[in-house]
């Protein structure tokens, strides 16, 4: 079993420890972090934009450069539901769902 990784969420200042290759919409829902994710992470909707700030997470990929989404996604700004953590992290949600 590997060992667990730290996840920072700012600014909410909550670190939720996760094992490696969780995505960070799992990440956020064990934090107690509610985002917007209307399509429920199946990387449709666009809506769950993350900040990376530090840290290592699975590659930007060809699904999420095709999503319809409000953020400029790249590198740094991901779909929560498609990046997955490699390494201890630190990240802040950018679109904190309103309900
Ligand atoms: S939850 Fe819809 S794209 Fe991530």
């Amino acid at each position: 079993m590997s060992p667990l990784i730290p996840v920072r969420f700012e600014p909410q200042g909550i670190t939720v420890m996760v094992s490696p290759g969780v995505d960070l919409l799992e990440a956020a829902r064990r934090a107690g972090i509610r985002m917007d994710s209307v399509c429920n992470g199946q990387g449709i909707c666009g809506e769950c934009c993350i900040e990376i700030i530090e840290g290592v997470v699975s590659p930007f990929t060809l699904d999420e450069e095709e999503v319809d989404s409000s953020c400029e996604l790249g590198q740094n700004l991901r779909l929560a539901c498609r990046a997955r953590v490699l390494s201890a992290a630190r990240v802040r949600v950018v679109n904190p769902s309103a309900s």
